[in-house]
């Protein structure tokens, strides 16, 4: 296992210097899904090779995590490991496939409690997913400090909702289902997935993972109560024990927490051990700012679908978006993930345009 003196020195620290609430040249920015399918290079790499085929090859899952950094050198101040959420439940025991056109699918997914059975009991992740590892720390010597690398994880609810629903879902009746006939069942799943959680959070931060996101994806799409009772124990439980075992081992890795949709419980996003929260595009900046006390550092949140307008209009906004954020404990972002139809140089105007106005906010 690396260690971090084995690794290149970091030349470019804005966002984790952004996370402490440290002055920052320029806002620093980074985009989910920055490498992906509105990239050529991406699509070259997918045609000869299955998706989960480039997260299981570090060399590929590296070359493909580079391909942003590469193609945008300069403009982004993280990088993001290139795998999947889904990984986890294939750790714990279930097929999960990506189909064309489609997304995720599980061919037999969990449908009634006795499905609990098809699941491993007990995961040795550091065994079942070794391979994010490797990759993590080739990109880790082969990004040459140019930026930080964030690890990620999907967070339980979400995890739980795709286990059950067996793939996408507008309604997501069948695991809100599972939540409202069988609460006891539902906590026993979302513990289980908790623990694959916290050892591959640690794994990831050992291989050399400089910062991790935990994705809640589906957090919205629960009542605040619901995602009082069966998403932010949880989420909560994650960071404490992921902090507590840093600390045992001198580790210090930012947490950011990314729950789309979770307007209403924003306050308490902020206060359970989380260092960035982040934010999708329909929640209004300073409204966010009021909700969360300037306990954490904000990260988001244009919308996706800005990178479809004219050149002018993607700069105005970004303008505006900078402009009610502040220069301080603040990362911009997308509110959600590149999309394939998206054009990569709107991205770069996205991109230049944060440098650019940041560079002139003055935050000192
Ligand atoms: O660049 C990065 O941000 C890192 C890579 C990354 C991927 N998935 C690659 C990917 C990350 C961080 C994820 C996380 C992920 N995966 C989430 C959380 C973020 C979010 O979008 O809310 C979720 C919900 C998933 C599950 C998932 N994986 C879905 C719903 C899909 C289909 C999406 C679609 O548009 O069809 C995927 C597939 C996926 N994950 C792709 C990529 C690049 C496209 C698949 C392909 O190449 O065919």
């Amino acid at each position: 296992m690396k260690t971090k003196r084995d690794f290149p020195s970091l030349k470019n620290d804005l966002i984790l210097r952004a996370v402490k609430g440290e002055e920052v040249e320029r806002i620093p920015v980074w985009v989910m899904r920055q490498a992906g399918r509105y990239l050529p290079e991406y699509l070259e790499v997918r045609k000869q090779n299955d998706f989960f085929k480039i997260c299981r090859t570090p060399e590929l899952a590296c070359k493909v995590t580079l391909q942003p950094i590469d193609r945008f050198a300069g403009l982004l101040d993280a990088s993001i490991i290139f795998c999947d959420i889904l990984v986890i439940p294939q750790a714990m025991g279930l097929e999960v496939q990506m189909v064309e056109g489609k997304g995720p699918h599980f061919p037999h997914p969990i449908r009634v409690v006795e499905d609990l059975k098809r699941l491993k009991d007990t995961v040795d992740v550091d065994k079942e997913l070794s391979y994010v590892y490797e990759a993590i720390t080739l990109t880790r010597i082969k990004l040459d400090g140019r930026c930080p690398l964030f690890g990620f994880v999907g967070a339980p609810w979400t995890l739980f909702a795709y286990m059950i629903e067996g793939g996408g879902s507008k309604t997501l009746s069948k695991a809100k289902t599972w939540l409202y006939t069988y609460p006891k069942e539902s906590h026993r799943l979302l513990q289980k997935t908790t623990d694959v959680i916290v050892d591959f959070i640690l794994g990831q931060i050992r291989a050399g993972a400089q910062m991790i996101q935990v994705f809640d994806s589906w957090g919205g799409e629960l009542t605040p109560k619901m995602f009082r009772t069966f998403s932010v124990p949880y989420l909560t439980q994650i960071a404490s024990r992921v902090k507590a075992a840093m600390v045992e081992e001198g580790l210090q890795v930012p947490l950011f927490i990314f729950a789309k949709g979770a307007h209403a419980s924003l306050d308490i996003l902020s206060s359970i051990g989380y260092d960035v929260v982040s934010l999708d595009c329909t929640i209004d900046p300073k409204q966010a700012r009021i909700d969360t006390k300037w306990r954490v550092t904000l990260q988001g949140n244009a919308d996706p679908n800005l990178l479809y307008a004219p050149a002018d209009v993607i700069k105005k906004e970004v303008r505006e978006m900078l402009n009610a954020f502040g220069a301080n404990n603040y990362i911009a972002n997308l509110g959600h993930g590149m999309m394939p139809g998206h054009s990569p140089d709107a991205l770069k105007v996205f991109l230049e345009a944060i440098r650019d106005h940041s560079s002139s906010m003055g935050n000192k």
